[in-house]
């Protein structure tokens, strides 16, 4: 599939995460997850589920990355969005949930979701914070075996695509 966006550059640019991805990947998990900013993910899961990560790429080196995973034919989340700290805040992190956006777009999704401490991040892309039961497949599907089920303080965000 072919899902680049005109914003890329020779310099930059958003692509589907590749088996080498893996270790930087799983390096940047390493970093936020102990920080508590994504839930932590092991590399056997990254590695199982890497059809669902792009990464953003800056001078052919991998300077972030997210998921897109599906609930449902109509519901999505992005997870795992991360960008590393020396490439923070110039504009990578807006650009990669702009192509996941359109990718979810483009794969069918009607909604796109997020669990985040950044909702004001989210905000900025079109997202609306929501309450966590008005995702009901996401709580009931998935949050529920988590180990933050019962004292989970994320804000849930949500955008009709
Ligand atoms: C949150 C994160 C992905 C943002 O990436 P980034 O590349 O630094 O963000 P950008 O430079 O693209 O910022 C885009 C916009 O969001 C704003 N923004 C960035 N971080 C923000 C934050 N923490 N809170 C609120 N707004 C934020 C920027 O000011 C910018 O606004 P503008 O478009 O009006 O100029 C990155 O800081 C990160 O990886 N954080 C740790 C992991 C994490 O929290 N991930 C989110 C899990 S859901």
């Amino acid at each position: 599939m072919n899902d680049s966006i005109p914003e890329n550059t020779p310099q930059t640019g958003v692509r589907h995460a590749i088996p080498g991805d893996v270790s930087a990947i799983g390096a940047l998990m390493e970093r936020y997850a102990a920080l508590g900013n994504v839930l932590p993910r092991t590399l056997h899961d990254i590695r199982h589920k890497l059809d669902d990560f792009y990464v953003i790429e800056e001078h052919s080196q991998v300077a972030g990355c997210g998921a897109l995973e599906g609930f449902t034919p109509e519901l999505a989340e992005i997870r795992s969005l991360m960008i590393a700290e020396d490439h923070a805040g110039r504009g990578l992190g807006g650009r990669l949930v702009d192509h996941l956006i359109a990718a979810a777009r483009g794969r069918g999704f009607k909604r796109l979701m997020a669990l985040t401490y950044v909702p004001d991040f989210f905000r900025r892309r079109g997202f609306e914070v929501v309450p966590k039961d008005a995702l009901p497949e996401k709580v009931w599907g998935i949050c529920v075996s988590c180990y933050k089920f019962n004292h989970c303080d994320e804000t849930a965000v949500l955008k009709h695509l």
